[in-house]
């Protein structure tokens, strides 16, 4: 059904794009105001409304008091335990005065960094908007990474100082989080920390050493009063780590004007928010990127009352987040595929028993929907009632690029349809052509992004050159998503997943490529080959292939050992979301004549299908002995 005003947008974009944008910033508040829209003159380094001032933590705060709203809720927390609290955004604001303040007692200042390790509690959005507040670089490091992955991050951005939790209630159990933190700065492994403040949740034993600092203590010496300044929009905001085809995880920049003109104004189209009546719930930890732009800085900006939930959907029982839904009359509500999938396979029953009625919005972000989860959210979960939302977008773009919007045109299973308006987009092929559109549609290519946008990356932390090699080499003056793509004969887009080695496994972002570096690094391994395999709920699983080294395995254990003791050993080199599925010990990769492995034969194994041409193999042999090995099952 199309509404005028919807397409209005869309028709504004067209007509004056950077218009519309100045248009979309000016509706935040600015301490100085902007006077030039975008800086496009060294591409692909963008500066956006450049000589603009800008705090982020008070356009998510202070405006809505000044405004009359701070009596109204933001946060509706519940905590996995059955706890439950509410903030206004009075409260809020001055917990994060409070918080801000005793970061400038630990000596933090304007541009450090801090890394946050934290559980999905209140006091993480408290401390991200403290860290913004005082012009200070959040990293935020999801709590489900090992201490390794936390040591290397902290050391990537040297940050400053971490701000943790004794732990948080996960699965029914306390999970530790300061532990780790311990373990990550043992031995002085990370220098660049003075200190590390600790949020008390589930008051847990934990050891305080001198630069530890607890949380309660330090808000409740530090002054209430701060007033925000403004800093340049082009001031860092964040900074998240990010897999791509390399070992090492990247640290994607974000700045401050253009991020929040891009999460603010986003959230509030894509999802049809009206400030005043809905109850927005986004079920993403702040430890991705989903969690900055939809459940800190996009809702708070807009002054929404949102839903925050610590723990899993499956604590006590699957009945949870409907229980939620319907006790706390959610009406917008954004989650993952893969979590769709879980409760398809769970059966209706557990959703059927509550009261969904209050939805009308359903978002859906991270990998591909399938039709047939489409049409359960759209059915089971939506009473056939609700506007779904399939959103595309990248820790690197900050913002919904690729969504049809509630009501501005029919909505199809599967399909993330069109740029919302502000955002274009290409196919292109392998030579950068566009591709061929046709009745039917168009063959499949390569997504590109054709204009910069706001909420764009602005590099990646320390390594100016890669963030040109990696997004804005392969094709001239195109930003490359890494995703393939094709355009339907209405010209709507359908995303076919990455074209990299970049995986996706329950909506989480992993590299193959980092897998392998964190299993060769265990003496059994001499080399290692990880694929993602198709997989019915989490999309793709991590399924690895090892050559072991027969003069490190002593007693030697049999396979099956030895893959426990892998796949454990990844889960503490990296986090649980890496642990592969299954470990194949083979005793050849197979490689090209250049020794380059040929993951799509391992692909192919390693979902079952028949080996594709291997004729490139240096030496294919290889694959029949893979082969002959197929039938070990998995090791679960
Ligand atoms: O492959 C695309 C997939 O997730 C990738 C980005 O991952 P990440 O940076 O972790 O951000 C996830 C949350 C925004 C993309 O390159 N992806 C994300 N959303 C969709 C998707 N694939 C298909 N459909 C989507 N709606």
């Amino acid at each position: 059904m199309a509404s005028n005003s919807k397409h209005d947008l869309y028709d504004a974009a067209k007509a004056d794009r950077l218009g519309f944008w100045a248009a979309q910033a000016n509706q935040l508040s600015w301490h100085k105001p902007f006077t030039k829209t975008l800086d496009w003159s060294n591409p692909p380094f963008a500066k956006w409304f450049e000589d603009g001032q800008i705090n982020a933590s008070y356009n998510c705060l202070d405006r809505h008091v000044l405004e009359g709203r701070g009596d109204k809720t933001a946060i509706l927390f519940e905590g996995e335990p059955g706890d439950t609290k509410t903030y206004s955004y009075s409260q809020l604001l001055a917990e994060t005065k409070k918080a801000a303040n005793a970061l400038l007692d630990l000596g933090v200042r304007s541009g450090d960094r801090v890394a946050i390790y934290m559980p999905m509690i209140p006091e993480t959005v408290i401390a991200i908007l403290a860290v913004a507040r005082i012009g200070a670089v959040h990293s935020v490091v999801f709590g489900g990474f090992s201490a390794d992955s936390l040591r290397s991050r902290i050391n990537d951005a040297q940050a400053k100082l971490v701000i943790t939790a004794d732990g948080g209630f996960r699965k029914g159990k306390a999970h530790a989080l300061k532990e780790a933190v311990d373990q990550a700065l043992l031995d002085n492994s990370c220098p660049s920390i003075e200190h590390v403040l600790v949020v008390q949740r589930t008051k847990t034993d934990v050891a305080m050493s001198a630069k530890d600092v607890w949380w309660h203590d330090a808000l409740a010496k530090a002054s209430p009063e701060h007033e925000a300044e403004g800093f340049d929009s082009e001031h860092p905001l964040f900074i998240l780590y990010t897999s791509g085809t390399t070992g090492k995880p990247k640290g994607i920049l974000h700045t401050t004007g253009g991020y929040l003109t891009g999460a603010s104004y986003s959230h509030k189209v894509v999802f049809d928010l009206q400030r005043d009546t809905d109850i927005y719930w986004c079920t993403a930890d702040v430890g991705w990127i989903t969690g900055h732009s939809y459940v800190v800085y996009g809702p708070l900006a807009n002054g929404a009352t949102q839903v925050i939930y610590e723990g899993t959907p499956d604590s006590p029982n699957f009945e949870r987040w409907w229980e939620i839904i319907a006790k706390y009359k959610v009406s917008i509500f954004y989650t993952a595929p893969t979590a769709i999938r879980t409760f398809m396979k769970i059966g209706r029953a557990v959703v059927d028993g509550h009261d969904l009625t209050s939805l009308r919005v359903l978002g859906s972000v991270g990998e591909p929907i399938n039709p047939e989860a489409w049409h359960w959210y759209h059915d089971v979960v939506g009473g056939s009632r609700c506007e779904i939302v399939d959103t595309w977008w990248q820790t690197e773009t900050g913002s919904i690029m690729i969504s049809p919007i509630p009501h501005a045109f029919k909505t199809k299973s599967g399909s993330a349809q069109r740029p919302i308006p502000g955002i274009t987009v290409g196919i292109v092929d392998e030579n950068g052509v566009p591709v061929k559109k046709t009745a039917d549609g168009s063959e499949a290519g390569y997504l590109t992004i054709d204009e910069p946008w706001p909420s764009m990356l602005r590099g990646v932390w320390g390594d100016p050159d890669r963030y040109v090699e990696t997004y804005w080499s392969r094709f001239k003056g195109k930003y490359f998503a890494g995703d393939g793509a094709r355009f339907d004969g209405d010209g709507d887009i359908w995303l076919l997943g990455r074209i990299d080695d970049v995986i996706k496994v329950s909506g989480h972002r992993l590299s193959t490529a980092e897998i392998e570096s964190a299993l060769v690094e265990h003496h059994w391994v001499a080399e290692a080959a990880v694929v993602g395999a198709k997989d019915e709920i989490t999309e793709q699983a991590v399924v690895a292939f090892v050559i072991l080294r027969q003069d490190e395995l002593g007693d030697a254990p049999n396979e099956e050992e030895i893959g426990k003791v892998l796949r454990s050993w990844v889960t503490e080199k990296i986090g649980a979301i890496a642990r592969p599925r299954q470990i194949m010990v083979v005793s050849e990769l197979p490689k090209t004549r250049s020794g380059k492995i040929m993951r799509r034969l391992l692909k192919d194994v390693a979902e079952g299908r028949p080996v594709g041409d291997t004729t490139t193999l240096a030496d294919s042999s290889v694959m029949t002995a893979i082969n002959d090995k197929l039938h070990d099952g998995a090791n679960d």
